[in-house]
Order: structure tokens, then C-alpha cells, then sequence
């Protein structure tokens, strides 16, 4: 019999991890199958009750569930305990166990596409909210000794850095003053949803000042090339879309599954695919 995997969401339909793993499982002659798990919030208690019952060996969280699921679980890795949020469960003997690969993968994808060692290269976030924070809480546990954030509402990025486990120099900026010091980071990073449908062709904070060798990532993938990346290559920097970072969130799950490393290269093929290219 096959082991069943899945995510959990509300919407899902639109998560393309089914086809990632999926893809994966039949690939490398996994007997395992992934499967989108409509949940609503108010359902999610006995939802992950019923997963347990029916015996589910992993599974994904995404929205609205990723804070919710914490104190449904049997246990939380210390990674995912800072970071204040849980997207892959894996089930040990008859316990769920939650864990966050958003921010790793985050890692991950940067290390590939850009230089392995990170340590010293003076990094800003744009924007505060739980992306922001988990992509922030991974830099550091990678090394990372000098991250700013800089969002419209500048006391959530206060709260990060506040709330933080690691050592670290990091200063709260405004999105204005972000814009001045610009030219004194290596890589930049943008968290925030301005970009996407509805707000597609704006950019959250203007580039005007970047330096020519930065390295600048944006977490959304479609549309794969915002306004902020078109800028970014514009001013002569390198560029990275959100496709590595979805990929790589479900590399280190897969993992953690079956204790097997999944083709990334094909996992990111599939995405494009599904994305029109
Ligand atoms: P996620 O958990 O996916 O990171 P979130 O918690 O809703 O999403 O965070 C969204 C981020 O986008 C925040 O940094 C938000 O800024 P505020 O904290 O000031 O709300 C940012 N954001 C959303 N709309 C924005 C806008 N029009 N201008 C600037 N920043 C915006």
C-alpha cells in the first residue's frame, strides 16, 4: 500500500506541491502518494485529528494555517519554536512533529543560485510579516552576521529583530531610508506581497541606489519577474525569483519523509511548467 502524504490549506487547490512530490515519488520508485487537503480554519482540530487516524506519514501547511497547527502538534523543532510558525509535519511513530522549511529553503535556494558562504555579506529585508521573519531567523542560524529590515510599518520589524534567539546587528528601517542606504547591501531581499496580481508592476521600494554587483531576491514567483527584479537587473544586479525557494521548502520536507534528496532541478521544472514557463 501506498504511504500518503499531503498539504494542508484553505484555498490548496492552487499549491503546486502535489506535482512536485508527486513527480519525485514516482520517479525515484517511492511507493507514496501527495494529495491537497481542503481544511477549513474553523475544521483544522479535527483535521489533523483525522490525518493522524488514517495514518498520513507527512504533510504540508500553508495558509491560513501555518500559527494555528502549533499547539495541535506533539512536538516542534527548535527552528520552527523561534520562528513562531510550522509548514511540513512529519509523523514519528505515532507523534507530529512540526518543523519550518520556508526560511532554509530560502537558504538553500540563495546558496545555490548565488555563493555558499553568506557570513559576511550586509543583507536587507523588505518587509515584516511571517515570511520576512522566517527568511530573517534562517539567515542568522546560516551565519549571517548583518541583516536590516525595513517595512512600511516599522514597529513590526523592531518586533523581529526584538524577538530574536540569535546575535546579530540589525537595525528597523522605514521604507524611505531603506531606499538611501540601499548601496550598502549585498543582497537584498523583498517578502512583501506588492508585486503580485493585484499589485503587479508596483514595487515596494525603489532601487534607484542598489550597487552594480548586488545580489537581489524576491519571493514571489508569478508573475516570475516583478517590477522590483526588472529594476534589480536593470541596475546591473543578479536576480533570483521565488521558484528556488518553493522548490527548496519542499526538497528539505522530502526529505525529512523519506530521508531521500529529491531532484531539485525537476521539481523546479514542474513548477515553471504549471506557471507557463
Ligand atoms: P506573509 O506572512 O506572507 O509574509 P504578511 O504577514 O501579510 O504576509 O506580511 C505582508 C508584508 O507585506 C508586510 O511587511 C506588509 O507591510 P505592513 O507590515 O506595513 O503591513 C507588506 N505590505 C503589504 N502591502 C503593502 C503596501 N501596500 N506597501 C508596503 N508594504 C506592504
Amino acid at each position: 500500500m501506498k504511504k500518503l502524504y499531503g498539504i494542508i490549506g484553505d484555498p490548496v487547490s492552487q499549491s503546486l506541491s502535489p506535482q512536485m512530490h508527486n513527480q519525485e515519488f514516482e520517479k525515484l520508485g517511492i511507493a507514496a502518494y501527495y494529495h491537497p487537503f481542503r481544511i477549513a480554519k474553523k475544521d483544522l482540530p479535527s483535521g489533523i485529528e483525522g490525518m493522524k487516524v488514517i495514518g498520513v506519514q507527512g504533510f504540508n501547511v500553508t495558509v491560513p494555517h501555518k500559527v494555528a497547527v502549533i499547539p495541535l502538534l506533539d512536538e516542534i523543532d527548535p527552528l520552527a519554536q523561534k520562528i513562531g510558525a510550522v509548514n511540513t509535519v512529519v509523523r514519528q511513530d505515532d507523534k507530529f512533529v512540526g518543523h519550518n522549511t520556508d526560511g532554509l529553503g530560502f537558504v538553500r535556494a540563495l546558496q545555490m543560485d548565488w555563493k555558499e558562504d553568506l557570513a559576511d555579506e550586509p543583507a536587507l529585508i523588505i518587509g515584516a510579516g511571517g515570511a520576512a521573519q522566517a527568511i530573517y531567523f534562517s539567515l542568522l542560524s546560516a551565519g549571517v552576521k548583518h541583516i536590516d529590515i525595513c517595512n512600511r510599518t516599522i514597529e513590526k520589524a523592531k518586533k523581529i529583530i526584538k524577538s530574536s534567539p540569535y546575535e546579530a546587528s540589525s537595525r528597523a528601517l522605514t521604507l524611505e531610508a531603506a531606499e538611501k542606504e540601499m548601496g550598502n547591501y549585498s543582497l537584498v531581499i523583498q517578502t512583501t506581497s506588492i508585486g503580485m496580481a493585484s499589485t503587479e508592476g508596483k514595487s515596494p521600494v525603489s532601487l534607484d541606489k542598489l550597487t552594480a554587483g548586488a545580489f537581489v531576491s524576491d519571493i514571489i514567483y508569478n508573475p516570475g519577474r516583478t517590477a522590483f527584479l526588472k529594476q534589480a537587473a536593470r541596475k546591473g544586479a543578479k536576480t533570483q525569483n521565488g521558484v528556488g525557494m518553493l522548490v527548496h521548502q519542499g526538497v528539505l520536507a522530502f526529505e525529512k519523509w523519506t530521508g531521500i534528496t529529491p531532484d531539485a532541478g525537476r521539481m523546479a521544472e514542474v513548477v515553471k511548467a504549471h506557471m507557463g514557463g
